[in-house]
């Protein structure tokens, strides 16, 4: 898979538009501030990627965008905006023609989104029929079968009905992907959609995505664990961390040019690439916080290297972190109360 040295050419309008978003969840240890204050915009045919540890909020920001929070689990604050539409105010009604039509998720496991008692090809088709775009039977059938082959699923004709036990991860993960595509949904949410395959597995279903953002513009928001890995496969990076968007920016920056110091921290934590100095991954110390109880200031100053009195009082917000570009920034922001001045190091 080719790396995205080029970013998107500046925004235009965004398909997908999260403003400002808090969501609390319920939980026996109080009220976890899964995601805080969360703003995000995801251009046609970009493809966004959501890092940072487990327990980050990476999920919960997605099913909240989907309208899909867990039992014990409001927006406290924010907008989510859809090709125009308001999505958190919009009637239950209204909000379930539009997901799955203009918005779609595919999830990490696939066993536990298809339901075991039906034939994967009819579970496609069902996406299709709820909305309604395919009204005839035959039709429909012929859409599934083209969808599956366009996936990578050998002899749809067979393999549509086979169940989803029968059918090994990788083509589970392919269904589920055919499923999420039935309606050409403008925007695709993937949550780690390729831990639990295999390397070869992986890359292949990475190539799929890709395929999908190029050839149908199918915008992408990508959640993962590995930085690098959406170095390659990303437009643009937003790290998350406690909740909130750490650093954002131009994949290709966030990546060679980390400013956050968690950002570099989880870089560290990588396997060294060949060539590179360090000798071994370097873990972060310590863990994420309870976000029930998540610790004044910066949320990251327990395992920062470069805490001082000011990380440990006030909250850093987002702001610009990359060098200026012309009559422009480049997008590249941070939240740190100690970052060099972009300014200064361009000047310099
Ligand atoms: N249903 C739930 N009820 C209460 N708290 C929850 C629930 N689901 C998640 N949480 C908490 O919300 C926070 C964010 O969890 P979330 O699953 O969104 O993180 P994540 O970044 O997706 O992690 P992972 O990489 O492990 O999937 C965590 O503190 C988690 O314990
Ligand atoms: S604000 Fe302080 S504690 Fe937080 S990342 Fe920056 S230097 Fe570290
Ligand atoms: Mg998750």
């Amino acid at each position: 898979m080719a790396a995205r040295h080029v970013p998107v050419p500046e925004a235009p309008a965004p398909v997908l538009e999260v403003r400002n978003l808090t969501v609390h969840l319920r939980a026996a240890r109080g009220v976890v501030r899964a995601v805080a204050g969360v703003s995000l915009r995801v251009a046609p045919g970009e493809v966004v990627g959501i890092i940072g540890e487990s327990g980050c909020g990476k999920s919960t920001l997605l099913s909240a965008i989907m309208g899909l929070l867990p039992p014990g689990g409001r927006v406290a604050a924010g907008e989510v905006r859809l090709a125009g539409w308001d999505l958190l105010r919009l009637p239950e009604r209204q909000l379930r023609s539009i997901r799955g039509r203009e918005v779609a998720m595919i999830f990490q496991d696939p066993l536990t989104a298809l339901n075991p008692f039906y034939p994967v090809g009819w579970q496609i088709e069902e996406a299709m029929r709820v909305h309604g775009l395919w009204p005839r039977r035959a039709e429909r059938r012929r859409r599934v079968l083209e969808l599956m082959a366009w996936v990578g699923i050998p002899d749809p004709a067979r393999r549509y009905h086979a169940y989803p036990h029968e059918l090994s991860g990788g083509m589970q993960q392919r269904v589920m992907i055919a499923a999420a595509l039935a309606n050409h949904p403008r925007v695709l949410l993937a949550d780690e959609p390729t831990t639990a395959l295999d390397a070869t597995v992986q890359a292949q279903i990475l190539d799929l995505l890709e395929r999908i953002n190029r050839e149908q513009r199918t915008a992408i928001v990508l959640v993962s664990h590995d930085l690098r890995l959406a170095g390659q496969f990303c437009h643009r990076i937003a790290v998350m961390y406690a909740g909130q968007v750490v650093e954002e920016g131009p994949a290709l920056q966030v990546i060679e040019s980390p400013r956050h110091p968690y950002t570099q921290a989880l870089l560290r934590s990588l396997p060294p690439l060949e060539g590179e100095r360090r000798a071994a991954l370097e873990p972060i110390p310590g863990s994420p916080p309870d976000l029930a109880a998540p610790p004044p200031g910066c949320p990251f100053h327990p395992r920062c290297p470069l805490a001082t009195d000011l990380c440990r009082q006030a909250a850093p917000t987002l702001r610009w972190a990359g060098a200026v570009a012309g009559a422009g920034r480049t997008g590249h922001r941070a939240a740190c109360h100690h970052l060099p001045d972009p300014a200064e190091e361009a000047i310099s």
